[in-house]
């Protein structure tokens, strides 16, 4: 209880996060992230499998934001996937903080917590395209179907979020930790 009172303080003033700080609030954030992580690709998996990658951005389109959020509700936090090639176009970087997390990510892949003048601590992690299913429908020209491309145009007519190769930074998470460790 002394160690969740004392972060608490320290996430509300001016004073920069302690290494132990540090430490908690990126367990956290990589908790969170993990588990959002796993909601979207165990739906979304599904969904290919039940009517490959056109139903499946259907599906996402429907319910990517509402699986995040309902994992955000969990842990009482805000939680975003963000990108500088948006599908979503509410998952745009336009905040300094975000351009800052997304041009530290070009280089360095780590993820890290960050304290605003307001005290709110802010985890940044970056998304990889990790996997070659990601390719279905971030992908080139080759990689994306037809029938998927159709989607996609109906769905999203402002897409920027193709084009991109196995290992690329896609998007990034970044959680508002409101709730303390
Ligand atoms: C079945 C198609 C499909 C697959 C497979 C897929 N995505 Fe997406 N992705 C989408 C759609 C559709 C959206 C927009 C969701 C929304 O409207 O919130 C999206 C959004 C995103 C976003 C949020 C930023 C943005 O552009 O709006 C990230 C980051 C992302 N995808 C990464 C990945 C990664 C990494 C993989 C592989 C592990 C992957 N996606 C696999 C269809 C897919």
């Amino acid at each position: 209880m002394a160690a969740t009172a004392s972060l608490l303080l320290a996430a509300c003033g001016d004073s920069p996060l302690t290494a132990t700080e540090q430490a908690a609030y990126l367990a956290l954030g990589d908790s969170i992230s993990g588990r959002a992580q796993l909601v979207l690709m165990k739906n979304v998996s599904s969904a290919m499998q039940a009517g490959g990658p056109e139903h499946a951005v259907t599906f996402c389109n429907t319910r990517a934001v509402q699986l995040t959020d309902s994992v955000a509700g969990l842990y009482d936090v805000v939680v975003q996937r963000l990108s500088d090639r948006n599908r979503n176009p509410g998952n745009k970087i336009e905040l300094p903080q975000d351009h800052a997390a997304w041009e530290r990510f070009a280089t360095d892949k780590a993820a890290y917590v960050h304290k605003d003048a307001d005290g709110t601590v802010w985890y940044y992690k970056p998304i990889t395209m990790g996997m070659p299913t990601c390719l279905k429908c971030h992908g080139g020209a080759e990689d994306i179907t037809e029938g998927t491309r159709a989607v996609l145009v109906e769905k999203y007519p402002q897409d920027r979020a193709t084009g991109y190769q196995l290992g690329d930074l896609r998007g990034l998470w970044k959680i508002g930790l409101q709730r303390k460790p």
